[in-house]
């Protein structure tokens, strides 16, 4: 599994030869103009939540590529409604798909669309394919629904936001990464507006003091897991 950081809350997982974004905010993001939106492959994209900061460039991309989004189902039947192919899911659902399972799991936060329209209850997922699990939070305050995921899923990755403000922060996401029993840890939405700057050395050293390993990607680069 191939792990590449898109910038803000944007990844691209690659399992096998199946592409998959997730939360495809590039073209806003002015620190990601290095990535050529154009190029980016996706036979799948998961949207974790209607924000967007999450799902800007979700129609373009799909457009283009055919992908079949992935989301709660308002987000999708928005999709659905713009003709755009969707796989509706809802919190506790799993679905095997040609990657892997997928699960749709609870996030504290909100979900409407830009123009102010319903884009249902957000949530995160947890992706088991080629022998390697990860949860991807999504925007969400730490919550004591992540103790569920240990409980069925023992996790390779946990890809949590750490900005602050709109979603946890370093100390919360800390505790996050005890909830589900993960100790390596992506960190995803921070730097990208002035709300959620932080501090990548201070951010990394409070993860290390409890023997965590916090991994901040540059836009653009991959992880192998
Ligand atoms: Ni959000
Ligand atoms: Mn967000």
């Amino acid at each position: 599994m191939k792990i590449t950081f898109y910038g803000h809350a944007c990844l691209g997982i690659q399992i096998k030869d199946i592409h998959i974004l997730v939360d495809t905010f590039i073209s806003g993001n002015e620190k990601a103009s290095s990535i050529d939106i154009e190029s980016l492959k996706a036979d799948y994209i998961l949207v974790t939540h209607a924000h967007q900061d999450h799902t800007l460039d979700v129609e373009a991309i799909a457009k283009r590529t055919g992908a079949i989004i992935v989301s709660n189902y308002e987000i999708v039947a928005h999709y659905k409604s713009l003709g755009l192919e969707g796989h509706p899911m809802n919190h506790g659902g799993s679905w095997d798909f040609e990657f892997g399972k997928l699960k749709y799991v609870n996030a504290i936060h909100s979900s409407s669309f830009p123009d102010g329209s319903y884009g249902g209850q957000p949530g995160g997922f947890i992706i088991e394919g080629e022998h390697k699990n990860i949860y991807i939070a999504g925007d969400t305050a730490l919550t004591i629904d992540m103790k569920l995921i240990p409980m069925q899923t023992k996790l390779d990755l946990a890809i949590l936001p750490i900005g602050d403000n709109f979603t946890m922060g370093i100390n919360d996401a800390i505790l996050a990464s005890d909830f589900v029993e993960c100790d390596k840890i992506l960190g995803y939405h921070f730097d990208t507006f002035g709300y959620i700057e932080i501090d990548h050395e201070v951010a990394k050293r409070k993860f290390f003091d409890k023997d965590k390993d916090l991994m901040l990607l540059d836009i653009g680069e991959s992880i192998n897991l």
